[in-house]
């Protein structure tokens, strides 16, 4: 099985992910941690305890990280996910246990260095808690197999048109984490937009009866709503774009996607491109193949996505 860790701030699509991974025979969760993104801190971590719990897997321990971005005042993305962060769906029996007592960033420390193989961290937020880990506890890095990162782009941004959330919230701690010397695979936002749930697939969803598909159904439907408000957004996509579903996957199914490797920065300055960031496609900033830092995700089977994430879907 592989080790994983996932850092998340759910978020409807950081939910719908956890139906993936909660249920894949291939991974071995050692814990969750949670940070300010999508909601603040407080929803986040609330949200990830009542999921596990809800999908069954309340023993895997959570462990809040991070309330704000490294230097930068938060912004978050409410009006996407909703005030609580879940759309319009609510818990019935809320779990009233916390986090474990320790924080995000010491717990990342202390399941790394207590792990025998290599642990890969699954991260589906902005990077403030690894960057944090990074600057404290350098010595853990070598025992990280790689980041699999939701996030950065080249030609399609989100929440402004070249910087994806997950960067533009934290940009410095993604410069961090990009170049920090540890395997870093990027699926970004022009890749996880291909892996779109189609408004009939959302139907067939609703046609699944078990708690958990109940669930993902009452988050799309007022996900897509959202979406549709956006004055181009139906028009320009195909479906419901499930950014942290895509990229499960990719630790799931890597055989479902292709990767290249390059050079990359991130944009932290410029008023029109700040959390920009910067893919050296045609190799003209690095000379040779240890200056590359990314495993950048550039393509996904959709079908091949969208069929493990129904099988998953069933078996709840
Ligand atoms: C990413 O940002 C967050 O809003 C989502 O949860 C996802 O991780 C999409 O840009
Ligand atoms: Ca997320």
């Amino acid at each position: 099985k592989i080790p994983v860790i996932i850092d998340c701030d759910t978020g409807i699509d950081d939910m719908i992910s956890f139906v993936l991974t909660l249920s894949s025979k291939q991974l071995d969760i050692r814990g969750v941690t949670t940070v300010a993104g999508n909601v603040s801190l407080p929803y986040t971590t609330y949200n990830t305890i009542n999921g596990l719990a809800y999908m069954g897997r309340g023993e895997i321990p959570v462990a809040a990280g991070e309330a704000a971005p490294l230097e930068r005042s938060y912004r978050d993305a409410s009006e996407i996910h909703g005030d609580s962060g879940l759309g319009e769906f609510t818990f019935d029996n809320p779990v009233d246990y916390g986090p474990v007592e320790t924080g995000g960033v010491e717990f990342l420390y202390e399941k790394l260095m207590e792990s025998k193989e290599k642990i890969t961290i699954l991260a589906l937020a902005p990077l403030t808690n690894i960057a944090k880990l990074y600057l404290e506890h350098p010595d853990c890095k070598e025992k990280i197999e790689k980041i699999v990162f939701m996030g950065g782009s080249v030609f399609s941004g989100n929440p402004t048109p070249v910087a994806t959330f997950n960067v533009w919230v934290d940009p410095e701690a993604a410069r961090i984490v990009m170049k920090g010397g540890v395997p870093f695979f990027m699926c970004p936002l022009d890749t996880t937009r291909e892996a779109y749930l189609t408004e009939e697939e959302l139907e067939i969803v609703g046609t699944i009866e078990n708690p958990v598909a109940e669930m993902v159904y009452t988050m799309c439907s007022f996900y897509w709503s959202q979406e549709k408000k956006n004055v181009n957004g139906h028009k320009r996509f195909k479906g419901l774009c499930i950014h942290d579903l895509c990229t499960a996957a990719y630790v799931t199914n890597p055989e479902l996607f292709h990767s290249t490797r390059y050079y990359g920065d991130v944009e932290t300055k410029g008023p029109l491109t700040e959390g920009f960031t910067m893919i050296d496609y045609e190799d003209i900033l690095s000379k040779s193949e240890e200056e590359k830092n990314i495993d950048y995700i550039d393509s996904v089977d959709r079908d091949g996505v969208m069929k493990v994430f129904f099988e998953a879907l069933k078996s709840y």
